[in-house]
């Protein structure tokens, strides 16, 4: 992570605990909020929906889990960023998913700060970064 701090990490690691036992629930929530946002990115999904939200969430949780070590985190991030590249996904889209994603951790967590609202857009920026969708800062 290039700019998240150890009080960001924390913040990060604690609202994904705090969400654990409903993150089915959350990803559900986050699709709903992303076709509506960008209807375009339906087309991008299979029609399996569910095995993507398994990937997605299974994804999300080792990212979180790799905070203390950049290394595992970029190599892994690199990994995913090409089967994106591949996949045909633009910088575009995650300019939608941070704030959309942000929105669904949001609606799902019981002690949502100010600092949260910051912490997680510079985390989920920055693995976009690492995965090869740099957005504007
Ligand atoms: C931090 C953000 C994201 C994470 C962690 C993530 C994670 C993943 C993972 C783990 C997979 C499965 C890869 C595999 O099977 O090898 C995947 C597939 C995919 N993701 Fe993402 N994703 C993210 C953001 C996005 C965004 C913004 C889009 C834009 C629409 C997107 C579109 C796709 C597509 C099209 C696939 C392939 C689906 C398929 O072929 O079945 N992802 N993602």
């Amino acid at each position: 992570m290039r700019r998240l701090g150890p009080e960001q990490k924390a913040l990060i690691s604690g609202s994904f605990d705090a969400i654990a036992d409903n993150l089915e629930a959350l990803v559900a929530d986050f699709y709903r909020r992303l076709f509506d946002a960008a209807p375009a990115t339906r087309a991008f999904f299979a029609e399996d929906v569910d095995s993507q939200l398994e990937k997605m969430l299974r994804s999300l949780e080792f990212l979180i889990e790799a905070l203390d070590r950049p290394e595992q985190l970029r190599d892994y991030a690199r990994m995913i960023g090409k089967t994106h590249t591949d996949a045909g996904t633009l910088t575009g889209h995650f300019e939608v998913f941070v704030p959309v994603f942000t929105a669904s951790v949001k609606a799902f967590s019981p002690d949502w700060s100010a600092a949260h609202d910051v912490a997680w857009p510079v985390f989920l920026e920055d693995v976009a970064a690492m995965m090869g969708f740099p957005l504007q800062a």
